[in-house]
């Protein structure tokens, strides 16, 4: 079956806004469109794309999610705490370096201070190595197959949308073998849940950050020998379909 990939952003003034991408089939193409549209379209937006590509190869099919898991921390730093504990463990990476990389996203990443457009790199060493420290890298071109019944399964158990999405992305990431670990919070000033995901897990953890911080960010944690282009085209190419959502651990 032919495939399409519909990739949605808006932005005020050059500022991105909002983005957002489907993987469907023609028969669903136009209907998610108008979806994605909404979703993109947010008052303030002066500039929107909408970007369809049919797919250049087979997606890769996934059966099953990273299984979602929840910790509650009593604040952030408690939670950070954590973190870097866990990810010190899984990458072998200081914690002390694990503590100033994680600081340098809660306080804007890119060279300019702000929020990087994509993901740091970080090996095991703890040394950064993205193509270009304002960017980053973006993971694109994934989605659930059956994402209508998977969104209402997930908001019936109280998570949102986004889980979704960030589910679906680092489900992604963790499935490329030269990737360890990662971790996220928002750029959302308001949203303080974040994650950590490791090779079986998708721990949101409440509250990563402070409230009121619109600094946020990913690190995505990889092996030492990982060849830094091939995980650009995996994370930017690569096509790949999730069947269901893992959610044993609730
Ligand atoms: N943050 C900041 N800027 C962004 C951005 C983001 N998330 N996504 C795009 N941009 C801006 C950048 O300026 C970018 O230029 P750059 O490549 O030099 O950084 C420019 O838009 C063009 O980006 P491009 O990657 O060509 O956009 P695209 O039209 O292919 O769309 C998105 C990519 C927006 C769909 C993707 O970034 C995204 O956000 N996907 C949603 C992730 C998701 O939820 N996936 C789960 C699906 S179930
Ligand atoms: P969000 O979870 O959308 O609030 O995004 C948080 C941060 O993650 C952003 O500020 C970016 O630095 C980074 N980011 C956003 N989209 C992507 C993506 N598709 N892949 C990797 N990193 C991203």
């Amino acid at each position: 079956m032919e495939l399409f990939s519909i990739k949605a952003r808006s932005s005020r003034e050059d500022i991105h806004i909002s983005g957002a991408e489907r993987i469907v089939s023609i028969k669903e193409l136009e209907k998610t469109v108008l979806n994605i549209l909404k979703k993109v379209n947010r008052e303030n937006a002066d500039f929107i794309s909408i970007k369809i590509e049919k797919l250049d190869r087979k997606p890769i099919i996934l059966k099953k999610s990273l299984c979602i898991k929840e910790l509650k921390f009593s604040n952030f730093r408690e939670a950070n705490s954590f973190a870097i504990d866990y990810l010190s463990e899984i990458t072998g990476i200081k914690k002390e370096r694990l503590s100033y990389l994680i600081a340098l996203i809660h306080s804007g990443a890119s060279p300019n201070g702000e929020n990087m457009r994509g993901a740091m790199i970080v090996n095991q060493r703890g040394e950064r190595l993205e193509l270009d420290r304002y960017r980053g890298v973006r993971t694109t071109t994934v989605d659930f197959i059956y994402r209508e019944d998977i969104l209402k399964r997930l908001l019936d158990l109280g998570f949102t949308e986004r889980t979704l999405d960030a589910l679906a992305l680092s489900t992604k990431n963790l499935y490329n073998e030269n990737i360890l670990a990662e971790y996220c919070v928002s750029d959302d000033r308001d949203y303080i849940t974040g994650y950590i995901a490791t090779k079986e897990e998708y721990i949101r953890i409440f509250p990563l950050k402070e409230k009121g911080n619109r600094k946020g960010g990913r690190i995505y944690f990889v092996k030492n020998d990982t060849d830094i282009n091939e995980l650009y085209n995996y994370l930017e190419n690569y096509p790949i379909l999730i069947k269901d959502v893992c959610l044993k651990k609730i």
